[in-house]
């Protein structure tokens, strides 16, 4: 079951980080879904500044993922845009991310048969100019989004 949430402002979208943050730990595993410029990056900027990373994060689109070990947990922000095949994630070391930090991906779509789950999935979409997001949350966090 999906919980649309529409963002008005880049505020909203920071108050959702905010939401989520505590939520999760290592482990976790985000998808983040939705066309260009809907605000996945943004989002990912807001959670991170709320989970002690002080570093800007900026799009890890040319490099496919960026990792920060100066939170509270390790950060690895993926953006799949590039990536070819899904092989490919194996050589990045998805797992291994996924097993000891907080893994938040962007165009997940390629990656969908190769994740052992997500714990969150968000679409981010445009509606004439409205923002929202649309919330996936797995069994354990579904109670958070009711
Ligand atoms: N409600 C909102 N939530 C998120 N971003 C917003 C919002 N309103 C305007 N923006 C702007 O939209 C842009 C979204 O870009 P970005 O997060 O890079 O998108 P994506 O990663 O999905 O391609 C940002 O420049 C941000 O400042
Ligand atoms: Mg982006």
């Amino acid at each position: 079951m999906r919980k649309r949430i529409d963002l008005n402002s880049e505020q909203d979208t920071i108050d959702l980080a905010h939401y989520i943050a505590p939520l999760l730990g290592p482990g976790s595993v985000v998808t983040l879904a939705g066309e260009l410029g809907s605000g996945k990056t943004f989002f990912v900027k807001a959670l991170g500044a709320f989970l002690g990373v002080p570093d800007e994060i900026d799009s890890p689109s040319f490099v496919i993922f960026k990792e920060y070990h100066c939170g509270r947990y390790p950060f690895y922000h993926l953006d799949l845009y590039r990536l070819k095949h899904e092989d490919e994630l194996l050589d990045l070391g998805l797992l291994d991310m996924i097993e000891n930090g907080i893994t938040i991906i962007e165009w997940p779509e390629v990656a969908e048969n190769f994740l052992p789950y997500q714990n969150l999935r968000l679409y981010f979409g445009f509606e004439a100019k409205q923002r929202y997001v649309e919330i996936d949350a797995d069994e354990k966090l579904q109670e958070y989004f009711n």
